[in-house]
């Protein structure tokens, strides 16, 4: 069986990007640049010709290049990988060799080096698969990754030696001649590299006046000594490199059609894909339908048979089964099933709808935990509160929750009912079953069953609201 290990390319500066954040660190989808290629790379399918040999185990990971700023990209992306240091970036050919000491350490030795871009966020796992296919169904000592492009811009050209289509080198466009520079194919940037060969052709690479050694010199160097180089061909959109921002754009827009092509496939309506942003961790149900203008990010998971948007964020939340969402914005918080939300509503920082719960228009949830059924369908403010199941949220109440130094909490008793205007000014607690009448300010506690009215509040006389509201809703149901 023959064997591989995987090194990335991430040390470059970047410079095109004009960027304080390194380029690979640029989120596309929600996730990192780089942690794309990664993903890729640690996905490549199993095939009966090759093993990967630096994938699969702890000890056998992607080894990943990095120079510039790399403390800051590996803390981003994280220990799973191996990473080496190139210290002065001297060109991809030179990156590639900061890698041979730890290729080396592998035990067993590979056979081959899959060599990637870290700025390469397209390539799919099947593309890497099919390199290293060819390279081991061939015995080549080079294979790689190429696509033809119209206008082929920055790219290396690949220059062919002969009709027959052999290979002779790869010139990077700065060097091309004008009958080069015309050719259509590109060198795409993957490449699979015979190891006890790699290293001291990366020895010998000439330097060029800008002071960089080409890894793609190295094409030269194997059909110069009579050497087997083959090639892949694959599609234009598999090529496109982030080195500027309107690549970056391009990628994007990419990246996301794929997302959103996945979750159809899966069962989930999306009306305008145009419109319609989910990243790259978001899980959603079968038979959910995303309305237009929505953007479902982070690690967001939605359930089945829910309705959201239009106009909608959801940030890194939970959204249960039967959920609508109109309209709104949801962040860093758990909708339980069946709850409706918006339009024109916010809940946040960690807040909490239990199954069942309704909220209307204009109302911000922040800090918040409300109970099964509660519902508050017009505007108002819940912020660092508690809230039981079946209480009733009148139009325009507020949880006056901050004094002007500190914020304090709301409890609000299962089965309440709080009456337009309320204020309840915090730390405050509203008992179960209790009413506020319209307009009363609440500033102390208010014992289970009572009716309070009035500014500052006082008891009225005893009720019985809560058995009875809640007697209605299980008729109902
Ligand atoms: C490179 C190829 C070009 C190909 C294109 C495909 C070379 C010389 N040229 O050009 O033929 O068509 O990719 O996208 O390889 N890097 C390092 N250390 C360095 C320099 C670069 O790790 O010293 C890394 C970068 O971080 C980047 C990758 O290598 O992830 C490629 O470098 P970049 O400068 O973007 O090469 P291109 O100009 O795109
Ligand atoms: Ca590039």
């Amino acid at each position: 069986m023959d064997t591989y290990a995987t090194v990335v390319l991430a040390a470059g500066k970047g410079t095109r990007m004009r960027s304080a954040l390194p380029k690979v660190l640029h989120p596309l989808a929600g996730v990192p640049l780089l942690v794309h290629v990664l993903k890729a790379v640690e996905a490549i399918p199993s095939s009966s010709v090759f093993t990967p040999l630096a994938t699969t185990t702890t000890t056998h990971r992607p080894i990943v290049v990095l120079g510039h700023e790399a403390a800051q990209i590996e803390a981003k992306v994280g220990k799973r990988y191996l990473y080496v240091l190139q210290e002065e970036q001297l060109g991809t050919g030179h990156a590639v060799l900061a890698a041979q000491e730890v290729v080396d350490a592998l035990d067993p030795l590979p056979q081959a080096v899959l060599v990637c871009y870290g700025d390469n966020p397209l390539v799919t796992r099947e593309t890497l698969a099919r390199v290293l296919i060819e390279h081991f169904r061939q015995r080549a000592t080079v294979t790689f990754f190429t696509a033809i492009m119209e206008r082929p811009s920055e790219f290396g050209r690949v220059v062919l030696r002969d009709a027959a289509g052999r290979v002779h080198e790869i010139v990077e466009k700065e060097r091309a001649n004008e009958e080069q520079k015309r050719g259509r194919e590109i060198n795409s940037g993957v490449y699979c590299f015979d190891r006890s060969w790699l290293w001291t052709a990366l020895q010998g690479l000439p330097q060029h006046a800008n002071g960089e050694y080409y890894l793609t010199d190295l094409i030269h160097v194997a059909s110069s000594q009579g050497l087997e180089i083959a090639t892949v061909s694959g599609t234009v959109e598999e090529s496109i490199g982030v080195n500027d921002r309107v690549e970056l754009a391009a990628t994007e827009q990419v990246l996301r059609r794929r997302i959103l092509e996945r979750h159809m496939y899966a069962g989930v309506t999306i009306i305008d894909p145009a419109t319609t942003y989910i990243d790259e961790g978001v899980t959603i149900g079968v038979d959910t339908v995303i309305l237009p203008g929505t953007m479902i990010t982070g690690k967001s998971r939605i359930g089945s048979e829910c309705r959201i948007g239009p106009e909608t964020t959801i940030e890194q939340s939970v959204i249960g089964d039967r959920c609508i969402v109109r309209n709104s914005i949801v962040e860093e918080s758990t909708l339980e099933d069946d709850v409706r939300f918006g339009p024109w509503s916010r809940c946040r920082n960690s807040s909490h709808l239990a199954h069942g719960v309704g909220i209307g228009n204009f109302v911000e949830i922040a800090r918040s935990t409300l109970g099964s059924k509660t519902e508050m369908n017009h505007f108002g403010f819940v912020g660092d509160a508690t809230v039981g199941e079946h209480v009733n949220i009148g139009a325009g109440v507020v949880t006056v929750n901050y004094d002007g130094k500190l914020k304090h909490r709301t409890i609000i008793g299962k089965g309440a009912f709080i009456g337009c205007d309320t204020m309840l000014i915090a730390p405050v607690e509203v008992g179960d079953g209790a009413i506020t009448g319209a307009g009363a300010v609440v500033n102390k506690d208010v014992p289970a069953g009572v009716l309070v009215v009035g500014v500052p509040a006082h008891v009225l006389r005893k009720v019985q609201i809560a058995e009875n509201s809640m007697a209605e809703d299980n008729k109902k149901e």
